[in-house]
């Protein structure tokens, strides 16, 4: 391990890079990350960084980001067939169809979306700041029809949170929809009563429902450091655990089922890296006027939630 620690330094030097890191990743991929984060802590970083190549661990929309707001850096992704299935799930064509329908359309994307999808929205969010950014929207768009594409859960909790109404796209995380329902989440709490119950927001509503608090990842590990409870029953994709374990060793974590893998954020691991990084592989990129309209919505995220 040392051996290879030390070649992916020498590469990093080399090639002035930074590896960043979701914290779904691999523990071993977080563990030689220079940063290991949730998406809109990842896309800041990317925001501020000096290196000139950005190894992005993580899945295709986000090294999309990155690249779109970095245009004149090299972003590379350790396994070009990373992608999203949610973000899958919403084509140009439908949205066209979807605005179509609305007399003032005003989209907010999740950046769980392609580039394409993000050219023709108004804002993007994330999960952790998707709230702030529904009031913002509602209080300067009054008039506007919200459109919120693809997680219709995260739709479900911010309308339910905010108190606005908006319109859903049928969209979902498999991971989160199809693998995290309530009765794991009562039996978790049935076995651990003490426990509080952490989930993400893709998750099902009534799952979030039961729970102590929906929050995005990097909110989740705030929130796990500053609470004085010790154990937590936790309902998103389990690479979160090793962060978790590793920042607060005399806490418990128990995940809400072991099945909450996705397999796209696993198909990174460390002989992927060196080997884009050593060939300079697996460049991402956009074409220049769909990046120039993808910029818009996220940078007004960024201004907005910065
Ligand atoms: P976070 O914004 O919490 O990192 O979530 C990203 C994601 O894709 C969850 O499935």
């Amino acid at each position: 391990m040392n051996s290879i620690v030390n070649k992916l330094n020498d590469l990093k030097k080399e090639k002035n890079a930074i590896i960043l890191a979701h914290i779904y990743q691999r523990p071993e991929v977080q563990d030689i990350a220079d940063f290991v984060g949730d998406s809109l802590d990842l896309s800041k970083k990317v925001f501020i960084t000096d290196a000139k190549t950005i190894v992005f661990c993580g899945i295709h929309f986000m090294a999309e980001t990155a690249y779109i707001l970095n245009p004149n850096k090299t972003v590379l992704i350790p396994d070009i067939s990373a992608g999203c299935p949610m973000a899958d799930m919403i084509t140009v064509q439908q949205l066209k169809e979807f605005k179509s329908k609305f007399k003032n359309p005003f989209v907010i994307a999740y950046v769980n979306t392609s580039a394409e999808i993000k050219a023709q929205s108004d804002i993007c969010c994330t999960s952790s700041n998707a709230i702030s950014i529904l009031n913002h929207t509602y209080s300067t768009n009054k008039d506007m029809d919200i459109l919120f594409i693809p997680d219709r859960n995260l739709g479900h909790y911010i309308q339910k949170m905010s108190g606005i109404k908006i319109n859903l796209w049928n969209g979902f995380c498999p991971t989160h929809n199809n693998f995290i329902l309530s009765e794991h989440v009562l039996k978790m709490k049935n076995e651990h009563p003490q426990a509080e119950i952490l989930v993400h927001p893709e998750c099902r509503p009534e799952v979030i429902e039961i729970a102590n608090h929906a929050m995005s990842t990097g909110t989740m590990c705030k929130y796990v450091k500053n609470s004085d409870n010790k154990d937590f029953i936790i309902g998103t994709e389990i690479g979160i655990l090793h962060k978790l374990k590793k920042e607060n060793p005399n806490k418990n974590f128990y995940p809400v089922t072991d099945l909450a893998e996705c397999p796209n954020m696993k198909k990174t691991n460390i002989e992927k890296i060196i080997d884009v990084l050593q060939n300079t592989k697996n460049i991402v990129s956009v074409n220049d006027e769909i990046r120039k309209k993808a910029y818009l919505p996220i940078s007004k995220m960024l201004n907005i939630s910065c």
